[in-house]
């Protein structure tokens, strides 16, 4: 999961240098353990690269600067084959004099074979990387035919696994050809200037005219021409669409850290992917799923496939799409999917849900699915992406670009996505079980509001998280859909604060995790609405005196107007009343901003927390 730029400008341009930084700078989300460009320059090609974050290859430009030049690629990295190292950072040289460079996302799985055969050949390497390999075998191609696209052409039909790769070549100025297969391309169309990217934002201050390329396809940009073909050789077309968001949408707009900001976007996360799907009388309207009324009258079954946070939004998903339609609803970590012989056919939806649309884990749990004869239907947030074009249908959330590594506001619009799924379903297969699907709409679209009131009240909360820099563990709890919730709440802590943090079923507390609870222990509690059924919220409110009996910290989380948890709370955190089953989505925002101001409070960066990505396009 690395972040890859491509540039090419016009014949007395030289801004490839600053383009390319730029548009590293907005991916470096994608990785951020290293990053390198290459330029190719009238001296020939240059390259520079340091391992550790963008500001390092900064400096180093500063102190040897470069060429000018037209036409460059870039690339940041989060290493797989090969440590952290500047060695091992992209861009590779091959070919004769070492004059093309390449830089790679994903895993050529085959690396080591073509290594061998490589090395048995005398060729010799100076990375532990896997794209090296690429790297010698495109110089040798371009060698061979003098034309990159050929050499390019050449060689990715014997790689095996996922890759993007970009490059460049000395003798090929004013050239930058991609390839790509499982893993994300795009290429921004410019006025005398062409662009390449892992997504959009690379090139966003520029244009938002975007070319969505195809699995296994190759590009060619030159400053007023792209081409693209298959990875057979046969002429392709590419997608072309609009960006609708801005180079302000991708930057910190004021706010400190991207994921500040992206948690106080959220209740417009919720309402824009509220936006345009439903009629004026409240009948949902989801004609954008692609998949007929009847295929999905005859589902019988529902399996969720998904990573991290994304996981969380689809268990809440399970209690609220079981409730509304009555149909069996499973979540299936997307990683555990394949190897569990799932009990797929034709007749069960798999609904895979991802922020980036490139989470590999999920990519292939899809294509399993579809394997077996699923339907499948992606719930994602980033328009073009591989999971949704390998799906029967989907359903776009509109948060927005996502930028910070922890996920928040694409969290709240995944759960708003799932809902409106839930909701659509019982409205065509007239299920009333779980209330009138219109009303329930009606209450959602009141969610915003609601949203936007919780984040004015949390100034407690970043007290709270202030004073608790020094904390070592935390515990959360919920019930129903408050035990999704608690688990979130217990990854964006370990996530960004490192804290030790664990969210349990409340209910679960006296078989076993109870024994944690010591004096002074701070235990989250998620509680559920008043008038919840089977007498819930009683139940909460019996464990929450259970624990405090043992000497926890309370830390309550309770709707407005919830008085039976005073006595035995030492903090109360109230959110405006919602009913039971949409709760998650206000109950959540505590838990964020409490896990933001403690990494703040104890110096860190929750951008960019350590050993993670924000998409890992790796299995
Ligand atoms: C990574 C990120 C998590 C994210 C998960 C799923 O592990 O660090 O924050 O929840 O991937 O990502 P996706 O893009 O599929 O939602």
């Amino acid at each position: 999961m690395c972040g890859i730029v491509g540039y090419v400008g016009p014949q007395m341009g030289s801004k490839a240098l600053g383009v390319v930084l730029e548009g590293l700078a907005r991916l470096e989300y994608r990785g951020y353990d290293s990053a390198g460009v290459a330029l190719v320059t009238a001296d020939g090609l240059q390259t520079e690269k340091r391992a550790g974050k963008l500001e390092n290859l900064r400096s180093a430009l500063d102190s040897h600067p470069m060429e000018e030049s037209r036409t460059g690629i870039g690339h940041t990295r989060w290493a797989t084959h090969g440590g952290p190292t500047d060695g091992n950072a992209h861009p590779h040289r091959g070919g004769e004099g070492d004059r093309l460079a390449l830089i790679h996302n994903g895993i050529i799985e085959n690396f080591h074979s073509l290594k061998k055969a490589l090395l048995a050949e005398g060729v010799e390497f100076v990375s532990e990387t896997d794209t090296e390999v690429a790297a010698k075998l495109v110089g040798r191609e371009y060698d061979k035919l003098g034309d990159l696209t050929a050499a390019m052409l050449a060689v990715v039909n014997q790689l095996q696994g996922a890759f993007t790769l970009l490059a460049v070549h000395a003798d090929s100025p004013g050239v930058v050809v991609g390839a790509r297969r499982n893993s994300p391309l795009v290429v921004g169309l410019g006025d005398g200037e062409n662009f390449l990217g892992s997504d959009v934002a690379a090139f966003i201050g520029h244009t938002r005219h975007a070319l969505e390329l195809g699995q296994d396809q190759i590009v060619t940009i030159t400053p007023d021409s792209y081409s693209v073909i298959g990875f057979d050789g046969a002429p392709a077309q590419g997608k072309a669409y609009e960006v609708t968001w801005d180079a302000s949408a991708a930057e910190k707009g004021g706010y400190s850290t991207f994921m500040e900001k992206e948690i106080d976007e959220q209740p417009h996360a919720v309402g824009d992917t509220l936006l345009g799907r439903t009629k004026d009388d409240g009948e949902l309207v989801l004609d954008e799923l692609r998949i007929s009324e009847d295929q999905l009258r005859n589902v019988d079954r529902i399996t969720f496939v998904a990573c991290g946070t994304a996981a969380y939004s689809a268990l809440v998903a399970k209690y609220a799409i079981e409730h509304w339609t009555r149909i069996p609803v499973e979540v299936s970590l997307a990683h555990e999917f394949r190897y569990c012989d799932p009990i797929v056919d034709e007749r069960t939806l798999v609904v895979s849900v991802s922020q980036s649309g490139e989470t590999m884990d999920t990519l292939m749990a899809v294509k399993h699915a579809k394997e077996l004869g699923a339907l499948t239907l992606s719930i994602c947030n980033t328009h073009g992406s591989t999971i949704p074009r390998e799906s029967d249908a989907v359903l776009y959330t509109h948060a927005g670009p996502e930028v910070a590594v922890a996920s928040t506001k694409a969290f709240l619009a995944q759960i708003t996505a799932a809902y409106l799924l839930g909701l659509y379903l019982a409205q065509l297969r007239g299920e009333t079980f779980g209330g009138d699907p219109k009303e329930l709409m009606t209450e959602l679209r009141e969610m915003p509001e609601k949203v936007q009131e919780v984040l004015d009240r949390m100034d407690r909360v970043v007290e709270m998280a202030n004073f608790m820099a020094d904390t070592r563990s935390v515990l959360f709890l919920g019930r129903h859909v408050g035990f999704p919730i608690a688990l979130e709440g217990a990854l964006k802590l370990k996530e960004i604060a490192y804290i030790h943090a664990e969210g349990f079923a409340a209910g679960e507390l006296k078989h076993g995790p109870i024994a944690l609870i010591e004096p002074g222990q701070p235990v989250f509690i998620i509680v559920p609405a008043p008038e919840s059924p089977h007498d819930l919220h009683k139940k909460v409110v019996s464990n929450i005196q259970e624990i405090r009996a043992r000497g926890a910290r309370t830390l309550v989380i309770a709707h407005d107007g919830d008085e039976d948890v005073v006595p035995f709370a030492n903090e109360v955190i109230r959110v405006p009343h919602c009913s039971p089953m949409l709760a998650p989505l206000l109950t959540v925002v505590p838990l964020q901003v409490f896990a933001l101001h403690l990494a703040l409070a104890k110096g860190l960066d929750p951008d960019q927390p350590r050993n993670l990505a924000k998409s890992v396009t790796v299995e």
